[in-house]
């Protein structure tokens, strides 16, 4: 397990994923090398979770910039803001996709005036120190949500926003793992998240090969697990965070939080400073996601399982209100809710 999920090779001037569509049957590691694979990779979800893509489609905008074939600044300039526009559109809801890319593009404007050549190698430095600060700050989220984990609690999770969703260690699972570090024991309960299985494909995987003690449940058995008392707090990760706190996180993390009011579980949403997207007001102006009926249809069926044609509704994320979140944890501190979220940068 001694793997980034997402990593640039040098030397062929690549970017590595792990394939997560073939997990948790294979171990394919993928080297990509033109932007069209990199956009269809985050668009089919081989690469996925907010901080992932985000990194992701940093290296790749440094990648594509090596292989562009000017000395002239200005056509330079303009030919990576037509490859970041292109990766900006392969998902809608992850800030962390814009953030990412808008980090990049900055790079290279503030340094202009250089020679195309400079400017190519500082792209590459800048895409892996956003990898890298990555790691630290998923690391600073564990340390700050391990402050409310006990020993011998149980945490539901929703999706994966672990390792796999990161360049390592994640953000929701980021306590636990820091949890297991020093030597707490913790029990994992994650949903399988419907439609695209992440939590059953992706967290029971890396959490079992990280021993942890994981139990997987269907998406509609939340309720009855939380009324046996067995969940002492719920933790997901966010695609995006709006000013407010409403969170837009996979689909389904909503109707947790609900719950979570109900039986009186504190719900914690982890996630990088990245995600909070201050131009977002309230989550009414996070952009959803849908995708393809067929992937509740037929996706993980060896013959369809709805009449064909039906109508599908198939969102990829929902947006859960503030009033639900018992705490943001980030890098920077643990923001509980005191009638709202006041950030401190
Ligand atoms: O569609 P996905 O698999 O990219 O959705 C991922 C999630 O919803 C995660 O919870 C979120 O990106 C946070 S990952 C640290």
């Amino acid at each position: 397990m001694n793997f980034n999920t997402v990593d640039y090779n040098r030397e062929k001037n690549a970017l590595v994923i792990i394939d997560q569509t073939k997990l948790p049957g294979e171990t394919v590691f993928l080297e990509i090398t033109s932007p069209e694979d990199a956009w269809e990779a985050i668009k089919s979800l081989k690469v996925r979770g907010a901080p992932a893509i985000g990194v992701a489609a940093a290296i790749t905008l440094a990648m594509v910039a090596q292989n562009i074939e000017t000395d002239e600044q200005t056509s330079f300039l303009s030919r990576l803001s037509e490859t970041k526009d292109y990766l900006a559109a392969s998902r809608p809801t992850a800030v962390n996709l814009f953030w990412a890319l808008d980090i990049m593009e900055e790079t290279a404007r503030n340094n202009q005036t250089l020679p195309v050549e400079e400017i190519k190698k500082i792209l590459i430095e800048k895409a892996l120190e956003l990898k890298e600060q990555d790691l630290t700050v998923c690391r600073r989220i564990g340390e700050n949500g391990l402050t409310l984990i006990k020993d011998g609690f149980s945490v539901l999770t929703h999706c994966n926003a672990g390792r796999l969703a990161a360049v390592n260690y994640g953000t929701a699972l980021a306590p636990v793992y820091a949890a297991a570090e020093k030597g707490l024991n913790i029990k994992v309960y994650a949903d399988e998240t419907r439609p695209l299985l992440q939590g059953a494909r992706l967290t029971a995987w890396e959490l079992q090969n990280a021993g942890i003690d994981v139990t997987l449940l269907c998406d509609n058995m939340s309720s009855s697990l939380m009324q046996t008392g067995a969940v002492d707090a719920i933790f997901v990760g966010a695609d995006r965070i709006a000013a407010n706190g409403d969170t837009a996180n996979k689909i389904g993390t909503s109707a947790l939080a609900v719950l979570a009011k109900h039986y009186n579980v504190p719900f914690y949403v982890c996630a990088p400073t990245s995600t909070i997207d201050l131009d977002c007001a309230t989550g009414k102006d996070i952009k959803i996601e849908h995708r393809s009926p067929e992937e509740v249809t037929n996706l993980w069926y060896e013959k369809p399982m709805a009449p064909e044609g039906v109508n599908v509704y198939n969102p990829a994320f929902d947006v859960t209100e503030n009033a639900l979140i018992t705490a943001i944890i980030t890098e920077d501190a643990v923001y509980k809710n005191q009638g709202g979220f006041k950030w401190q940068r």
